[in-house]
């Protein structure tokens, strides 16, 4: 895989998206729901995915894409090249804040993550990174991630895991909201990574993503050294939904054993 020649194809691929997603913001768009009420799509998310897949399956025949919308391939292994595609991650930021949502895409070579981008449309930020080469933020190369402690983090968690439920002890999650130095919540697993990246969080957690979410920000996040995990302390999944913790190294262990706990 020639990844230089590949890396200034995505860009250009990912800008015109953008200018597409850009462009839609003067017409009407369609809303539907997914598996509930609070689960969007639109007509844009549709087309976008539809217009990265024409443009790889025409430049790229051979690789398989698995993209949320499901115009891709069924993708059931990681064998040969794959790309993982969110076209608009943070939907319903799409939708009612016209902000605060990205397109996301990583392509991994036999399962391993070679290029990541999670491009924020609004503000035509680009985050990206080669494997092996560091991460960028637009034409700023990222930092290593430098050692925190909790107490000095800023973590990113939706604020219904705080109330009672069936699969998170609420009670450890409100101690870590009580005892790191701030919350938030974005609203887009791809920016939350990117932010991580960029050191402006310390750590994300989710209950649930999708190989697609994640798939862009772990190559990005992995090269300034975040460590990406589920609850159980197992590698990202890939293929499937699951839990996921992505964290500054210095306080990913503390995180699971203290705070994020399954029930
Ligand atoms: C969602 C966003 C959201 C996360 C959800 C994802 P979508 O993606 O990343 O922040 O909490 O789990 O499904 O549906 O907007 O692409
Ligand atoms: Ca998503
Ligand atoms: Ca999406």
């Amino acid at each position: 895989m020639e990844l230089h020649a590949m890396d200034l194809y995505i860009k250009s691929l990912i800008k015109e998206a953008g200018h597409r997603i850009r462009n839609s913001f003067v017409s009407d768009i369609t809303i539907e729901t997914k598996s509930d009420a609070n689960d969007l799509v639109t007509n844009i998310d549709k087309e976008i995915e539809q217009f990265f897949i024409q443009r790889i399956r025409r430049d790229y025949p051979g690789h398989r894409i698995f993209g949320e919308e499901g115009f891709g391939d069924d993708i059931q292994d990681l064998e040969g090249i794959v790309w993982m595609l969110d076209p608009i991650d943070g939907t319903m930021n799409f939708v009612h804040q016209k902000r605060n949502f990205a397109i996301s895409l990583g392509v991994y070579e036999n399962g391993t993550g070679q290029l990541g981008y999670i491009y924020d449309v609004v503000n035509d930020d680009l985050y990206y990174a080669v494997r092996g080469e560091g991460a960028y933020y637009n034409d700023e190369k990222l930092k290593p991630l430098i050692d925190t402690s909790i107490v000095e983090s800023i973590v990113a968690i939706n604020a219904s895991w705080l109330a009672p439920n069936r699969y998170l002890d609420h009670e450890a999650a409100i101690r870590l909201v009580q005892t790191v130095r701030g919350t938030r919540s974005y609203g887009s697993a791809a920016l939350e990574l990117a932010f991580l990246a960029s050191g402006r969080i310390d750590a994300y957690v989710s209950m649930r993503l999708s190989p697609w979410d994640i798939a862009g920000g772990a190559v990005i996040a992995g090269e300034v050294g975040a460590v990406m995990t589920n609850f159980k302390g197992e590698a990202a999944n890939l293929l499937k939904q699951d839990t996921f913790i992505a964290a500054n190294p210095s306080i990913h262990n503390i995180m699971l054993s203290d705070y994020i706990r399954l029930k």
